[in-house]
Formats: structure tokens, sequence, C-alpha cells
């Protein structure tokens, strides 16, 4: 993975000035733009010297794979690389926001993938901003179980999944949860790549740690995050999925 990392293929060589565009959203490691072409995608850049301060902050094992692994945008590009999503190549963009690939930019290179809006073409409400005002709801319940069941399906492996990382498409029934950030492992060994069981496994352990982070999040917070994940434990697979091995 770590050479794959370096290689970057260009839309074209045109190179899109964002100097003075404005950010619509901005994370840790990377700044949101509206693509300036097509409002219906979003251009994500490197905040100027991240992957340059990760790097020189790592302990010295980590050092040695370069600045690449420090991007955020290129492990994003190539955990989009994962089987699964190549497998579920016409359906995954349901719940993961479909990647275009990258384009060159005033401010380095962007990485391109549709913009999640919602009924007024503004960017859509993150899961986290939902459930400070609403709480865990009917809807979101409905949104969360379907979100689980298309992990479940698919087998596209993410990282945990973060409330803020999961955006809220407006939808007939409801609103459907749209990953924009977190696909991946974070594991050093990718067994869940290629082993359907560690893959199940893996998901169904994201699962487990994401129904108790939402727990955590409508709680009234008097034990902090921190302190409440380290109490997490993975109950195991359901008996149906170990039964099947
Ligand atoms: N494709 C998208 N559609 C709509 N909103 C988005 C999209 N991508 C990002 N956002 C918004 O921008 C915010 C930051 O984006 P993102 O999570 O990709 O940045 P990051 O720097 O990688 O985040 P982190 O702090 O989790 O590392 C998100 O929380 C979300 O509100
Ligand atoms: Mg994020």
């Amino acid at each position: 993975m770590w050479s794959r990392l370096a290689i970057i293929h260009y839309q074209s060589d045109r190179v899109i000035d964002l100097a003075d565009e404005t950010p619509f959203a901005s994370g840790d490691n990377r700044l949101c733009f509206r693509h300036p072409d097509d409002e219906g995608l979003c251009i994500k850049v490197l905040h100027s010297g991240r992957a340059k301060q990760l790097h020189s902050a790592s302990p010295f094992y980590k050092k040695m794979f370069g600045e690449a692994y420090f991007d955020d945008n290129r492990r994003e590009y190539a955990a989009y690389q994962q089987p699964a999503v190549a497998r579920n190549e016409c359906t995954y963009d349901q719940h993961v926001a479909r990647c275009y690939g990258w384009v060159r930019t005033t401010l380095g290179d962007g990485l391109v993938t549709d913009l999640i809006a919602d009924l007024n073409g503004e960017p859509a409400q993150t899961l986290e901003e939902y459930l400070s005002e609403h709480g865990l709801d009917l809807l979101i319940q409905d949104a969360v179980s379907n979100l689980a069941l298309f992990l479940r399906t698919s087998l596209i492996l993410t990282k945990n999944l973060m409330p803020h990382n999961l955006v809220l498409a407006p939808n007939a029934q409801g609103y459907r949860l749209v990953l924009i950030d977190g696909l991946g492992l974070s594991t050093f060994l990718p067994l869940a790549k290629y082993s359907q069981y560690f893959a199940q496994r893996h998901i169904e352990k994201r699962l487990q740690w994401f129904y108790f982070r939402l727990e955590w999040e409508v709680s009234d917070r008097s034990i902090s995050w921190r302190d409440t994940e380290a109490t997490f434990r993975f109950s195991g697979m359901s008996p149906e999925v170990e039964s099947k091995r």
C-alpha cells in the first residue's frame, strides 16, 4: 500500500484556482471546497504543511513510510481501491461519497468526491450536529439500521465510524447516512481486506463501537469519551455468522 500512496493520476493538467475560494468546511486534516465547475462535487486539499507536521512528530518506525503515509487524502484514495468498493462499484455511493480521483489545485493535490447536499443544495448536516439537536430519534435509528445493513452486505471496510464523518442526505423515508471520511482500515495487518470472515468481524466490531458511541453522544456526557471508550468491549460475532464458518 505504501508504494501505491505515492502514485497520483490527475484528471487533467489544468490547475484549479482555489486561492480566492472559501472552504465550506474543514476538519483536522483537510479543507473542503465546492468544485468551482460543478456544485455537486467537493474538492478536499490538505491543510498546508499537515503531512510534514505529522511526519516529523511521528515515531521513527513510522517515519520510514515517508510523508505520503501521513497524507489523509492519499490514504483515503487508497482506501477507495479496496476490493469491496470495486465489487460494489454501482451502489457504494448510497452510503459512501463517490470518489472521482485527483485534480491539481493552487492549494496542492485535490481529491474529488460527491458533495452530499441537503434539500436546499447546501452541504448536508453531520450526524453529530443532528444528534445534538434531535437525539437518537426514530428517523435516525432507521438511517443507522440501513447503514449497518449496507456495511454487513457490502463488506466495505471503514475505520471507526465517527458521527462527524457521516452526513445526512435526505431521502423519501427520512435520511440516508453517507460516510464522507474514514474509509479503510486503521489496523496494520489488512486481514479483513482478503478474508470474508475477518471482514465480517471487522465490520461487526465497527458497528458495535458505533452504537456505543451513539449512546455516549446523546448521554449527559458526565464521563468523557476517552474514559467511556476505555470500557468498550467487542462482544464478538453473532452466533448465526459464527455457525456459518
Ligand atoms: N463530501 C462531502 N459532502 C458534504 N460535506 C462534507 C463532505 N466532505 C466533508 N464534508 C464536511 O466537511 C467536514 C470536514 O471534512 P473531512 O471529515 O473530510 O475533513 P478531515 O480533516 O479529514 O476530518 P477529521 O477532522 O475527521 O480528520 C465534515 O465533517 C463534513 O461536515
Ligand atoms: Mg473528518
